[in-house]
């Protein structure tokens, strides 16, 4: 696993008092001062130092698309010269993970009012488990399986579970890779508000499933009181490995993109730790000399669920107050975010912006998405309805290149979509609102077997 280019070993540091930590606690929170801890890499030089290393790199990387090793065929560990080094390589568990397409979104780019050709989904959707989480999954439990001297409580001899709260796609994913990794795992979810597709993977994965009469965060708060009572391992994205491994689509994109990031990267907002990994994943390829600019990387949230947006209209992202969240984007039904603070550090470091959207303009927008022949689950629309308002106000400028990080797949959820079509899903919507929904409503048609109906049919349908 070590390799010649790079050195990553890493540090676990706390993002607000910098204390570095051999050893982290059950809850991955600083001893000191109680707030998360990031991965950092002391022994990386500067692109100074190393003149070459970033070309060596790139060279590297692409040449492990041409090897059938299972760990270059995962498009997170092709990338794992910026991971932390694990001593168990032989025990990573990888479902070959990342490798997801970048499409470009005529359709939508029209609607958002963006030039043709410059506007993209990074389709993360296209997991294995169907969403972004499984590029995280497989760091952080890899880490888990690499035995108590590296991951300190962490040993998969010690630990009896690996666990989870959920929306609904961490879930999923966890129960993926904990039966791969012969971990028992347990998913925390908020009843009656988990998507079913969701739902099903994390039965049949063979997670032990527990509804929970509260919200996500609800779930958060009591599974961090029990990994202090039981041995149990927490994946939630407070594991700064999740992030590690989900900061790989960053590196994916930009190469993608020929290593010229877009101008703006457009990111859903729940937890908010995607936008954490994916803006370190930008700030270390620019620490590394790999890129030589950044995107503006912006945070789009629910309206309602959207406590960062308020916060950042309030005090600028100083504090951040909690809310009883509600939309019917369940993935992203989070009210009071763990990772605000790190994604408040890569809105202002980036440039980006931080935005909330209604439930009209992200059913509309889900919709749109569809109608390019991609699609997405409801979260992931938000990036789509948050530019539009983001090309209204002119902050993204037509002319601009724009990445919407699309985070889950459009079978996620496939009532939301049935409601959508059958313009059942908003019943208290404005008259404008329910104008714009229906131009792209296609509700099932029922006919009998009649060849006239089927050809009067489809020639209504050509007007
Ligand atoms: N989009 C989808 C499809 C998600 O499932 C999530 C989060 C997000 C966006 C937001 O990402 O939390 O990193 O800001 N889902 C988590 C879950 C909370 O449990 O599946 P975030």
């Amino acid at each position: 696993m070590s390799c010649a280019l790079l050195s990553s070993r890493a540090e676990l540091r706390c993002v607000v008092c910098a204390t570095v930590t051999a050893s982290p606690a059950e809850d991955f929170r600083c001893a000191a001062c109680g707030n998360l801890l990031e991965c950092t890499f002391p022994d990386w030089p500067s692109p100074a130092a190393s003149p070459r290393l970033a070309a060596e790199l790139k060279h590297l990387w692409i040449a492990r698309r041409t090897s059938f090793d299972h760990l270059d065929q995962s498009g997170v560990w092709r990338f794992r010269e910026m991971l932390p080094t694990l001593p168990h390589p032989e025990k990573i568990i990888t479902l070959r993970e990342g490798n997801t397409p970048l499409w470009e979104l005529p359709r939508c780019a029209r609607a958002a009012g963006i030039n043709e050709g410059q506007l993209f989904a990074k389709h993360q959707g296209m997991n294995p488990t169907g969403s972004f989480k499984d590029t995280g999954m497989t760091g952080a439990i890899s880490v888990a399986a690499q035995g108590s001297a590296f991951s300190g409580r962490a040993a998969s001899s010690e630990v009896r579970w690996v666990a989870c709260a959920s929306t609904g796609n961490t879930s999923a994913s966890m129960a993926a890779y904990a039966a791969r990794a012969n971990m028992r795992s347990v998913v925390l979810i908020p009843e009656g508000k988990v998507a079913w597709g969701k739902l099903s993977q994390a039965l049949d994965y063979g997670a032990v499933t527990l509804q929970l009469r509260t919200d996500f965060d609800g779930c958060l708060n009591l599974l961090t009181q029990a990994v202090r009572e039981y041995p149990i391992y927490l994946l939630n994205s407070v594991n700064p490995y999740r992030l590690e491994g989900q900061k790989t689509a960053a590196v994916e994109l930009a190469e993608q993109l020929g290593w010229t990031p877009p101008d703006h990267l457009i990111v859903p907002g729940g937890n908010l730790g995607n936008s954490s990994a994916l803006g370190k994943g930008f700030l270390e390829m620019h620490r590394l000399g790999l890129i030589s600019r950044l995107p503006k990387i912006s945070v789009i949230q629910a309206a309602g669920a959207n406590p960062l947006a308020r916060a950042m209209r309030a005090n600028k992202g100083t504090s951040l107050t909690p809310i009883t969240p509600d939309t019917l984007a369940t993935a992203i039904r989070i009210g009071n975010p763990a990772s605000w603070r790190k994604a408040v550090r890569v809105v202002q470091q980036t440039g980006g912006m931080v935005d909330d959207v209604t439930e009209a303009e992200i059913a509309v927008a889900k919709a749109e998405i569809g109608s390019d022949g991609i699609g997405c689950e409801p979260a992931s629309a938000v990036t789509l309805a948050g530019l539009k308002k983001l090309t209204a106000s002119g902050f993204v400028q037509p002319h601009e290149s724009v990445v919407l990080l699309l985070t889950g797949h459009l079978l996620k959820d496939p009532e939301y979509t049935i409601d959508f079509h059958r313009d059942a899903l908003l019943p208290q919507a404005s008259d404008a609102e329910r104008v714009a929904m229906q131009r792209l409503e296609r509700a099932p048609i029922q006919l009998d077997a009649d060849l006239g109906q089927l050809l009067r049919t489809l020639q209504a349908a050509e007007n």
